[in-house]
């Protein structure tokens, strides 16, 4: 039997369609990169926004074209919350919390139905991985926060930690097949442990001990949880890499309030001044919407305030989209799309530069890279420096996937840096 797989949005779905594959490739599965070869169909869907939510069902269509034969599974966020609509369309309905129901579809064939529980409810399972140097791990599944925007609470259920024991178990096996760097994955993993008696600090200690263990990762960081402790963690654990991914969302006060994002612009800036004071050579990056309702020129205005502030190495912006289930979606205020769209473009053109400028710092320094692999056209090794950038670096026969290399940077470009191996 053969699968083919298209997957939208975040990590979290990037390693849940992985558990997918890891599934069927041990059930005797092929994987094929043509729909049209493929007996079982699966699209993994992102709910965040409009846009990413209409391309499952475009992709369903596109694909039911090209291959009439093939069950079709849809799964993921838009699965989990428009799964009324999906019957009629697809299959197959796998939410996001029932992945182990790919046990039974790889044993039946011709199989029909909808696959919904509102939460997690084994989250210590091991789900399998394909071998990979870097590794995303589940450490909590689910957001209890819901900011007023944000349609996650709803698509992911409840959050749930997962147990200490049942992350390093994961990671030891990962290391035994050559997993160098883990990603811990949660919607704020400043919140991990919440009915436990270890918090998100301590499992970071724990992991620090995995042998064979080189570099640890996490996203994401929610600003209002974000701690002390955690900030001399990454300081002081070797292997914790020196980045945060600390979305911000706005830089008006007001528009954060409407958001729920229950912290102020002064008491973020407070944290960021912490992070880099006490992490050397720290980066950072953020997440920000434009054109929530009611935001005003003003508003927008101190968002860029924020941005020169900063000086993010990355942000990911996005222009406010209406979620289902959501209170912003009923706000008065809602802002018009080519104001949105203009907002859009000003930050875009700002980040741009600051990326520019601190890529730049980076020119003749020596930084620590772990090769991830070859470029397609196979002239170059590509890898991340510590702070996540991304290092690309000329063939050389005595190194490999997987190695850590010291690198003398010769160049900046727009998004990536070059260098030689020293
Ligand atoms: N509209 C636009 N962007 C959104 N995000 C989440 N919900 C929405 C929405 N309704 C963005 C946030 C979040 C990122 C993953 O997606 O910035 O941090
Ligand atoms: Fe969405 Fe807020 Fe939860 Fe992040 S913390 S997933 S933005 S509700």
């Amino acid at each position: 039997m053969k699968y083919y797989i298209k997957t939208f949005g975040c990590q979290m779905n990037e390693r849940d369609s992985e558990k997918v594959e890891g599934i069927l490739l041990d059930n005797n599965y092929e994987k094929v990169e043509e729909a049209e070869q493929a007996d079982l169909i699966i699209i993994n869907s992102c709910a965040v926004r409009e846009k990413a939510e209409n391309k499952l069902y475009s992709e369903i269509g596109r694909l039911r074209f090209k291959n009439k034969k093939a069950t079709i599974v849809a799964m993921g966020c838009v699965a989990q919350i428009n799964y009324e609509k999906l019957k009629n369309l697809a299959d197959v309905v796998v939410g996001t919390n029932t992945i182990d129901e790919f046990y039974n579809i790889v044993k039946k064939q011709g199989i029909s139905g909808v696959f919904i529980k509102p939460s997690m409810d084994k989250p210590d399972y091991i789900f399998p991985h394909l071998n990979r140097i870097t590794s995303y791990i589940d450490i909590m599944y689910g957001c209890d926060n819901f900011c007023s925007y944000c349609v996650v609470p709803y698509t992911r259920g409840r959050e749930v930690s997962r147990k200490r024991e049942a992350i390093i178990e994961e990671i030891k096996e990962l290391v035994d097949k050559g997993t160098k760097e883990v990603m811990l994955l949660g919607q704020n993993v400043n919140s991990y442990g919440k009915n436990f008696n270890y918090g998100f600090v301590d499992l970071l200690y724990e992991v620090n001990k995995v042998e064979g263990l080189e570099r640890i990762r996490f996203t994401t960081s929610h600003p209002k949880d974000f701690s002390k402790d955690l900030i001399y963690a990454i300081r002081d654990l070797k292997k914790v890499c020196e980045h945060i991914h600390l979305p911000i969302q706005s830089g008006s006060n007001k528009i954060l309030n409407l958001m729920r994002r229950k912290y102020t612009k002064e008491e973020y800036l407070e944290k960021v001044h912490i992070y880099k004071e006490i992490v050397k050579n720290g980066s950072i990056t953020t997440d920000i919407i434009v054109g929530f309702p009611q935001e005003t020129e003003e508003d927008f205005q101190e968002t860029l305030n924020v941005l020169e502030e900063v000086k993010y190495d990355t942000s990911f912006s996005f222009k406010y989209s209406k979620r289902a289930f959501t209170k912003a979606k009923d706000m008065d205020g809602q802002v018009p799309e080519e104001d949105k769209m203009k907002r859009l473009n000003l930050l875009q053109d700002l980040q741009a530069k600051i990326t520019q400028e601190k890529l730049k710092t980076y020119e003749n320094r020596i930084v620590e890279v772990l090769i991830e692999g070859v470029s397609k056209k196979g002239n170059q090794f590509f890898g991340r420096n510590r702070q996540n950038m991304v290092v690309n670096l000329d063939f050389m026969d005595n190194i490999k996937a997987g190695d850590i290399v010291k690198v003398k940077i010769t160049k900046a470009f727009k998004h990536s840096l070059l260098g030689k191996v020293i």
